[in-house]
């Protein structure tokens, strides 16, 4: 059996980090969801963090206002962000761990510490009719606890793997095993299995023949490249670079 379509997510956070860097309105991350779809985006992707450092309350009521492919409302298990997810209505929400101190999300969130937590929160969001996503680390007891907790989706963090790959550390093999290994945990434990975080062009290629893994969520790198070659075309890239580890699953 052929491994189903690899959908990919488009991360919008930083058209709004660069719009903040000055204030204002420019440039809108609206429109960069907008052209990203165009250019083949099965989704976005937008977190909206307790300190507001990129996307805001009135992006997120934007883009669902706008677009016209899924919402994946990334989201700390905070009170707040609960009340705006069951107001707001995404097509889904992937919970993650948020630390004011970090630049970018550092780590799986913690679903065996936490396990109470977060089981209370998947519950009142599926109930909501909202599909909730659990970004965590690739292992078997994340894994088993995310399933414990009721979650239809597990996101696997990529960036250890990736940062490993970047800088050709000797890890990088025995880090790609562990997400293989929990992306086929995740299926046979019945768990919708998706992936990201710091995926560039090649990591994007490898990891798509898993097929298990049926969602990549990709931003930094994109706006990167968008920068050299534009939006529409780094889409465009990165999906034939999907397309291309696809066909050899
Ligand atoms: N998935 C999740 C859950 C994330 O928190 C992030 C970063 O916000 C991404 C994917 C995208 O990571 P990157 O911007 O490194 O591609």
């Amino acid at each position: 059996m052929s491994a189903p379509r690899l959908r990919l997510g488009v991360n919008v956070d930083h058209i709004a980090t660069v719009r903040n860097a000055r204030g204002g309105a420019l440039p809108d991350p609206v429109r960069g969801a907008l052209l990203a779809i165009e250019a083949g985006a099965d989704g976005i992707t937008a977190h909206l963090r307790e300190d507001r450092r990129h996307i805001r309350d009135e992006d997120i009521a934007r883009l669902m206002a706008s677009i016209s492919k899924p919402l994946n409302f990334e989201m700390a298990t905070t009170d707040e962000m609960i009340a705006i997810a069951l107001k707001t209505k995404p097509h889904a929400a992937c919970l993650v761990p948020e630390k004011r101190s970090e630049r970018t999300t550092e780590g799986g969130l913690d679903v065996i510490g936490g396990h109470d937590h977060v089981k209370q929160a998947t519950a009142q969001l599926k109930a909501a009719g909202i599909r909730v996503s659990l970004f965590i680390e690739p292992s078997i007891a994340a894994l088993e606890a995310a399933h414990s907790i009721g979650a239809p989706v597990v996101e696997l963090h990529t960036g250890s793997w990736c940062e490993a790959v970047s800088e050709g550390a000797g890890q990088a093999d025995h880090e790609f095993e562990r997400i293989k290994t929990a992306a086929a945990k995740a299926a046979e434990l019945g768990i919708e299995c998706h992936a990201g975080h710091g995926l560039d062009y090649a990591t994007a290629q490898q990891v798509a023949a898993l097929p298990q893994i049926i969602e990549l969520n990709i931003g930094h790198f994109l706006m990167g490249e968008s920068l050299f070659m534009g939006l529409p075309e780094a889409i465009r890239t990165m999906r034939r670079a999907m397309d291309k580890g696809r066909a050899g699953a």
